[in-house]
């Protein structure tokens, strides 16, 4: 089915070199918005417009119950001149398991892959020349129902907004294990992206930063021992030269980047296993020496190295920074892919 798409530009730009390559992540944010409704079981004509507030009814469902989902991806400069999207289909794909389980209706490839493509080609100067930057890709996608009935809407939205974003972290990263707080349950939504989870995570990270850390170190929801996530990345331990992440059985976001860095882990020899981890056994492992590294990965960070653990009254320093480090290695290899430096051998870019 062809997709409608009508186009109203911004007339004068906003960017300015100094906003394209300095801009604090997901803070300022590109000329123009991609907007689609979904209507009377049908989508409507998609629309890019200039970005800027919308105005939005108070009584939406997806204010009350949150009834909304979000999708985020990057568009990189590659040395050819071009601008390429990385894996934008696994992101729809993602998106549209969110929808599902959120009883939304599902968005089309074309809706998406196209309105995204036009989208960015229009405010390409808005991505970033500097190593590491991108511009950041947002979709979002909630209820409108103007209705307070507690019951699937009608009505939905589909926005798309983009903004320039640098290396998001700079430092390794602090964790801290606190057990009265979960991010995700069996059964529950911790496999795709809802607003609310990320609502239910705040108290627990702030808690952490005000005693130093930078984020969670997210253990299971029943026996609050198995490590599943750290704040909002997927995590991998290298031990013993095997690099282990907890598998997705249900309550782990299948992030884009845990499954590129598994396949590239896997391209450079080095052994990978999905399998259970507890945060004994990753404190056990230091203890003998075998934990080598441990690192966060995510769209935003790509591979971000952990420095340290704390868990109850045990606290574990790892080394960071090390020349040859698999995270390093990894995140290197990333990164040469999604710029055009390295071959694209998996087919991850999409070429605008
Ligand atoms: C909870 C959570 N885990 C992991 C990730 C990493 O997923 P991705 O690599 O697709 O960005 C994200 C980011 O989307 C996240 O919010």
């Amino acid at each position: 089915m062809p997709v409608l798409l009508s186009i109203t530009r911004i007339p004068e730009s906003r960017l300015s070199e100094a906003v394209r390559e300095n801009s604090e992540f997901g803070t300022v944010f590109s000329d123009h918005m991609l907007v689609a409704d979904y209507e009377d079981g049908k989508w409507g004509e998609s629309q890019i417009v200039p970005y800027g507030p919308m105005p939005l009814p108070p009584s939406i469902s997806a204010l009350h119950y949150g009834q909304s989902l979000f999708e985020g991806f990057k568009a990189h400069r590659t040395i050819d001149e071009r601008v390429a999207l990385f894996r934008p289909r696994d992101n729809h794909a993602r998106l549209n398991r969110s929808a599902a389980r959120l009883a939304m209706p599902e968005v089309p490839a074309s809706l998406f892959l196209d309105g995204v493509a036009e989208l960015i080609q229009l405010d390409r100067e808005w991505v970033p020349h500097r190593e590491g930057g991108a511009l950041y890709v947002r979709p979002l996608y909630f209820a409108m129902d103007e209705a307070l009935f507690v019951k699937p809407a009608h009505h939905y939205r589909l926005v798309v907004i983009t903004c320039p974003v640098g290396p998001y972290f700079g430092q390794p990263i602090r964790l801290l294990a606190d057990e009265r707080y979960v991010r995700a349950f069996p059964g529950g939504t911790g496999d795709i992206k809802p607003a609310g989870n990320y609502a239910a995570a705040l108290l627990a990270g702030r808690l952490a930063q005000e005693r130093g850390f930078h984020n969670v170190l997210w253990l299971d929801a029943i026996e609050h021992r198995f490590v599943e996530e750290c704040g909002v990345m997927n995590i991998l331990f290298v031990i013993d030269r095997v690099a282990i992440t907890p598998p997705l059985t249900g309550t782990i976001l299948p992030g884009v980047t845990r499954d590129s860095v598994l396949m590239l882990l896997n391209d450079l020899g080095i052994d990978v296993k999905e399998r259970l981890i507890t945060i004994d056994e990753v404190f056990q492992a230091h203890a003998a020496g075998e934990l080598k590294e441990a690192f966060g990965v995510g769209t935003a960070a790509t591979v971000a190295p952990i420095e340290c653990i704390r868990y109850r009254d045990r606290e574990i320093q790892l080394p960071v920074g090390r020349p040859g480090s698999i995270g390093s290695k990894v995140r290197a290899l990333l990164q040469a892919i999604q710029t055009g430096r390295e071959v694209d051998k998996h087919g991850w870019l999409m070429s605008l």
